[in-house]
């Protein structure tokens, strides 16, 4: 069939309307303006699509069909349309960003504040290490990563929003919760847990021992998540260097202390990370501009 979108939309008219007059008045044209498009679609249709009676026209069942016909594509236009212009606004887009497992304790609180004032936008958030959000921003495929610890053979644009402070935590009943200042030597039979290959975390207390020449770092004992250390620590089974960020809970409640440990905590940033040239979508740049002004409190 040989018709056009412009053909559709006036049959609709004067479909509705039962009413050439009615839709040339609507569509701001001429009655034989509007005449002459119908006849030309029940031409390239090859079948009467309506009767006429008076000055009223009536569909005949091949008008009903094509009447249904541009309905569905009048409501499929005016989706598209709508999702067209929602691309080009905050709320109707897709907001990509992916956190080191670390960030993600503070992320859930600011991505639910920033929601109530985005409804519409439709939020992808992806947890992982380090090693693999930085192949994230290697691969482009992401639009904002929140990390500590930067690599520094990418080029990217890296912003600061939050220090992150990691803590030595024992559990509750360890002999050294209530001293003061104490000097890591005082540490050197305990077993410290560590994250796996990858994390930030780990790099970090790594980077930290490897300073450290007169103290040994005795770890046997790996773990890929945060929440697998903390409830490893409160069981007894050593003691676990983690973002401070990640225990709130553990701490309002008295499950995990933290340890005054000299020379802790070991303060770092987190950073909003992209590739430098990337053009981030509106509601990436949004968020981005949102977290940068956050004010919110994580109480830990
Ligand atoms: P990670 O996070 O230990 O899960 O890699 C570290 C970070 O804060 O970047």
């Amino acid at each position: 069939m040989n018709i056009t979108f412009r053909q559709l939309q006036i049959f609709r008219s004067a479909a509705t309307h039962l009413s050439f007059t009615d839709a040339a008045a609507e569509l701001f044209l001429t009655q034989p303006a509007v005449s002459i498009q119908i006849k030309q679609l029940e031409s390239a249709v090859g079948i009467p699509l309506y009767e006429k009676l008076g000055k009223k026209i009536h569909l005949t069942e091949a008008g009903e069909i094509m009447f249904r016909f541009s309905c569905d594509i009048h409501r499929q236009f005016i989706e598209t349309e709508k999702d067209l212009e929602n691309l080009k606004g905050v709320d109707g887009g897709l907001l990509q960003i992916s956190v080191a497992t670390t960030v993600n304790y503070y992320v859930a609180q600011v991505l639910s504040k920033f929601y109530q004032n985005h409804k519409g936008v439709r939020i992808s958030l992806d947890v992982t290490n380090r090693a693999r959000l930085i192949d994230k921003l290697e691969n482009n495929e992401t639009d904002l990563v929140l990390m500590g610890p930067v690599p520094n053979d990418l080029d990217l644009i890296v912003e600061p929003f939050m220090e992150n402070p990691l803590v030595i935590i024992a559990p509750p009943n360890h002999p050294l919760v209530d001293e003061e200042q104490i000097p890591l030597r005082k540490l050197k039979d305990d077993t410290l847990l560590m994250r796996e290959v990858g994390s930030g975390t780990r790099m970090e207390m790594e980077r930290f021992f490897l300073e450290k020449k007169n103290f040994k770092l005795i770890s046997t004992i790996e773990m890929n998540s945060n929440e697998a250390i903390k409830q490893s620590v409160e069981a007894g089974l050593g003691l676990g260097i983690v973002s401070m960020h990640t225990i709130k809970l553990e701490k309002e409640v008295g499950r995990l202390k933290v340890l005054d440990v000299i020379n802790f905590p070991i303060i770092q940033d987190w950073n909003i990370v992209y590739r430098k040239g990337k053009r981030l979508s509106l509601a990436a740049e949004t968020f981005r501009e949102f977290i940068l002004n956050y004010r919110g409190d994580i109480n830990t």
